[in-house]
């Protein structure tokens, strides 16, 4: 697990180690600055005339030090001091200094020289507002200058907790991130500005935020193997549970098919379709193992029937949005016992029927992407997208659901939690059937007595790396929604 903390959680932990532990910052910098230089010689950058952008926070200050060390090493370098005197740092300030002692040029205007290497230190986690005025000037300016860009801790312009680009931002081909990769850098669209990241240990003591519920995290490829639920040695399928998958109406079997395929592939026990009557033939077809039940209209007493069979309920995908689906919904949201999945039409009925939630005390996972979302929160797309964390959080606290936001980075999001970011995964899985292939996932996850949250998060984790053995094996362009299946199989085979 990585945590992402932003940068109100950086400055905290670094104030900490500085006052609390008594590291002083001044080696932090020069920790942070030999580090920056170490890894753009191992990364190749052509560092043979560089110049260093440097601000008058401590970020500058990282800066002054950087430019010292690469002289120190041969390298011809100057400084740019692009800040305002009267708001330098004490530590900047001392930099400079020292920087300066060691025969480094500090001029204050860029010339007209070519660099082959433009590093940027002009504000680091500390940037709180938007650019305005000649620091503009100066972000388009590192732009527009030819050579390798690198930028120290986070590129100047982005914002550390949204990835929002404030203003403009530094176009960096390297980031060196110290001692935690920045939030802002995973997300959209800081992560096209920070280009490929490093992240380095340079002694901040990180662990004062690690049980704060505000914080967010991620997981990588070797977590995979501790978050699957175990499978005994001595189990039959009822050890890993029953999915009602209530899915697929006229037209939609593929939905239906895909979902229940996924929760099989994530390892559930035994998996019942509950479909429209005209998809029975072609699914029993597609899918022996699962058992196929079939409505042509509404049956409330075989409805609850199943509901009471199943120890996880997945309703919505290819459901369709009619008398009969919304019917269905409402029963099964009204009488489930067990945690219950909903996705695509699912949430599109269930927007107009937000009351059956209030009513809920079983656990339950939404899975919009940002159109279902908008839609269950009465926004716009627009509204949503410039404050995803704010809406999600507070529809997750008012209902007590979890909510897992599909996009790009999707987020999984509970009430009094830490919430995950997703890394892993890419842009070959923006296909029809992907959606279906997620809640079936989950809901084989959940079948197998996971927690709630974890069974979200790991489940959407799982899905992209699925997704990211697709893309290996086929391309951006070609995968489809039952080459992630295969995908996700491969990744729970090397667990
Ligand atoms: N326009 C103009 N000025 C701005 C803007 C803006 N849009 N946004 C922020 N600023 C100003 C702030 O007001 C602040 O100035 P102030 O302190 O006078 O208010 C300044 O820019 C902050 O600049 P940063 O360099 O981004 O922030 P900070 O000084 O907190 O340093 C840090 C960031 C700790 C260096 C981090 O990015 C980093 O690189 N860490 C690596 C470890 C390290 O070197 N630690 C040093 C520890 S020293 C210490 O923390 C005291």
């Amino acid at each position: 697990m990585r945590y992402l903390p932003t940068g109100e959680w950086m400055q905290k932990a670094d104030s900490y180690t500085i006052n609390e532990i008594g590291l002083p910052s001044i080696v932090l910098m020069e920790r942070a600055a030999l580090a920056m230089v170490d890894i753009m010689e191992q990364e190749q950058l052509d560092l043979s005339k560089t110049l260093v952008f440097c601000g008058s926070g401590n970020n500058g200050g990282d800066g002054f030090a950087i430019a010292r060390l690469l002289k120190n090493r041969g390298y011809d370098t100057k400084a740019v001091f692009v800040g305002r005197e009267a708001s330098m740092s004490e530590d900047c300030k001392r930099q400079r200094q020292i920087a300066e002692n060691s025969g480094v040029l500090v001029v204050t205007t860029v010339d007209q020289e070519e660099y082959t290497t433009i590093v940027d230190a002009v504000f680091g986690v500390g940037l709180n507002r938007e650019i305005t005025g000649d620091y503009l000037d100066v972000i388009r300016k590192m732009n527009a200058l030819k050579g390798a860009k690198a930028a120290v801790d986070i590129p100047s312009g982005v914002c550390s907790a949204t990835g929002k680009v404030l203003g403009a931002a530094f176009e960096a081909e390297l980031t060196v991130t110290f001692q935690c990769e920045k939030l802002g850098c995973i997300l959209h669209p800081g992560h096209l500005y920070a280009g490929k990241t490093v992240t380095v240990d340079i002694g901040i003591d990180a662990g004062i935020f690690k049980n704060e519920d505000t914080l967010c995290y991620t997981f990588t490829k070797k977590d995979l193997p501790d978050l699957l639920p175990p499978r005994k040695p001595n189990s039959h399928k009822g050890t890993y549970g029953k999915v009602l998958m209530i899915t697929g109406s006229k037209g939609m079997a593929g939905a239906a098919y895909l979902s229940a395929k996924a929760a099989y592939t994530s390892g559930a026990g035994l998996v019942q379709i509950y479909t429209s009557e005209d998809n029975r033939v072609v699914l029993q077809q597609l899918l022996p193992e699962a058992i196929i039940s079939t409505y042509t209209d509404f049956d409330e007493e075989k409805l609850k029937k199943f509901l009471s069979w199943a120890d996880v309920v997945g309703i919505g995908c290819g459901l369709g949005q009619n008398r009969v689906s919304e019917q269905i919904l409402k029963t099964t949201l009204t009488e489930v016992k067990v945690p219950c999945v909903v996705d695509a039409d699912g949430l599109n009925l269930l927007s107009c029927h937000l009351e059956l939630l209030k009513e809920q005390d079983t656990p339950m996972i939404l899975t919009p992407h940002m159109k279902e979302m908008s839609g269950l929160l009465g926004c716009s797309v627009t509204e949503l997208a410039q404050e995803r964390f704010e809406k999600v959080k507070a529809f997750t606290e008012k209902y007590g659901v979890v909510c897992v936001l599909k996009d790009a980075r999707t987020i999984v999001v509970k009430r009094n939690h830490q919430i995950f970011v997703n890394t892993a995964g890419n842009s070959s899985m923006a296909k029809a059937g992907s959606g279906d292939v997620l809640a079936g996932v989950i809901s084989g996850l959940l079948a197998q007595h996971m927690d709630t949250y974890e069974a979200a998060a790991c489940g959407v984790y799982l899905h992209a790396c699925g997704g990211d053995e697709a893309k290996a094996a086929k391309g951006s362009y070609s995968v489809l929604a039952e080459d992630l299946i295969a995908g996700i199989a491969c990744c729970t085979k090397k667990t």
